[in-house]
């Protein structure tokens, strides 16, 4: 059989066949048969947008790979700045690249005090944190004008430590804002994940977080770090695609992460448990969701048609984190939730399963983040990810994004005075 589609014009007969390469078609063979006829795509839903070595996913089958190795491995035996490297560099780095790497994002960890305290400073004292991440990742671009050298490798690298080394200082720092908390330092003594936490939680020097929670920061960011041409990192994409420095591609990360159907989902799920309230409420709740009322947010997307992945090793990790400090409340009517839809035709025919966010915020939660601070934790995890696109697509000398559309609108009218209208 051959490996090709063949596409017939029925207005000319003429036809042309194009090789299915690496499951994909090339789009130029459809452009030189069509030209100004082009191919509608709502939400992308269809088209590749790049050829990309960084992360494999198969919705059909459930799997998540960075470049190349199972999620599932790298969430049990990896760090979270080895997996970094893995995704920026492509390889799993040897000791001596890995120690290089953790002492420089652990030594580019700091912002500078005018920055940090002029940038937020002007926000109002409840601003939501997400707000000032994405303004504070603009900014750093002002302070770092040498970025916009995108095609000098070196100046590339130094952009990419910078980012992995301050996206938690700056997470912290925008908590800490709108607790009206003093800002705490970064503290070169701890790995990545614990220098957070200290940065978020300590007051006065008392904070030591169990290592059970450490390790689940840790499992979440892995968890986080990359989700091939995801709604954020094609932001970034597109914006990078125009040569913008990386801290600007990587805030146009932020702002589409911040949105309730992409990273925004697990605040969105806290607050429909509390909403639900009690186990009891729950098959009235799925019904008002089969009616339209609402979505059943952490369920559903747009690529994996069976349980995700992420979704399984955070429900464990869940529950190895209210091991040690009880179990979240709102544990019981998430279960029921999951338990109720994956029986239910609404949702079995329409392959809906739970995504990422369905248990991460219950964990989050009982880390002691508000839930304004989910999509920030998400942004840290998720920023080497955006980086390695970025990087490759830099490397690949790739287009701007340009994509066209079907314009439905008026015909050709002539201006109407205001008087005739
Ligand atoms: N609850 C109820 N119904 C749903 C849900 C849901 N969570 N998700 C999809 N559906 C239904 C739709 O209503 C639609 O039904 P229809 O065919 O009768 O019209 C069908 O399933 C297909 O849904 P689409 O919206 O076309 O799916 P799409 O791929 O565009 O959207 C998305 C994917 C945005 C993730 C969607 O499933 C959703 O809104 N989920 C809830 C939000 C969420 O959890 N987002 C996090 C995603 S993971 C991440 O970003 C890290």
């Amino acid at each position: 059989m051959a490996e090709s589609i063949t596409i017939t014009d029925n207005r000319t007969g003429s036809s042309i066949e194009i090789p299915i390469v690496g499951g994909g078609v090339d789009a130029a063979a459809w452009r030189k048969l069509l030209p100004g006829i082009w191919f509608h795509d709502p939400g992308l839903a269809t088209t590749a947008v790049t050829t990309s070595a960084v992360a494999e996913i198969n919705g059909e089958t459930g799997i998540l790979r960075y470049r190349g190795y199972p999620i599932e491995q790298l969430a049990e035996h990896s760090t979270f700045p080895e997996v970094a490297h893995l995704l920026i560099y492509g390889e799993l780095p040897t000791q001596n690249q890995l120690d290089e790497w953790v002492d420089l994002i652990t030594h580019h960890t700091f912002i500078h005090e005018n920055f940090r305290k002029r940038i937020y400073d002007a926000f109002h004292y409840d601003a939501h944190p997400m707000g000032l991440l994405t303004s504070g990742v603009a900014g750093l671009s002002t302070f770092y004008p040498e970025a916009k050298d995108i095609f000098d490798p070196d100046n590339r690298r130094e952009q990419i430590v910078r980012l992995v080394a301050k996206m938690p200082t700056l997470a912290a720092a925008a908590y800490r804002f709108s607790r009206g908390l003093p800002f705490i330092f970064p503290d070169n003594a701890h790995d990545y994940p614990t220098r957070f936490l200290k940065m978020m939680f300590d007051v006065g020097g008392e904070y030591e977080p169990d290592e059970a929670l450490v390790r689940a920061m840790r499992v979440l960011f892995i968890l986080h770090a990359d989700h091939g041409q995801n709604c954020s990192t094609t932001a970034t994409r597109v914006v990078g695609s125009s040569h913008a420095d990386p801290y600007t591609a990587i805030a146009a990360g932020c702002a589409a992460l911040y949105g309730p159907l992409h990273g925004g989902a697990n605040e969105a799920v806290i607050n429909m448990l509390t909403e639900i309230g009690s186990y009891d409420e729950v098959d009235s709740f799925i019904a008002s969701v089969k009616r339209g009322a609402h979505r059943l947010m952490g369920f559903g997307h747009r690529v994996y048609k069976q349980y995700d992945p992420r979704a399984v090793i955070i429900k464990k990790a869940a529950h190895d984190v209210f091991a040690v400090i009880g179990k979240n409340p709102l544990l019981d009517i998430a279960l029921k939730l999951e338990e109720v839809a994956l029986a239910d035709d609404y949702f079995v025919s329409r392959r809906l399963y739970p995504n990422v966010d369905f248990y991460s915020g219950l964990i989050y939660q009982s880390l002691g983040f508000p839930t304004n601070m989910f999509t920030v934790l998400f942004a840290i995890g998720r920023t080497p990810g955006w980086l390695a696109h970025w990087n490759e697509m830099i490397e690949q000398n790739s287009r701007i994004y340009r994509p066209r559309q079907v314009y439905v609108g008026s015909e050709r009218r002539d201006y109407v005075p205001m008087a005739d209208r």
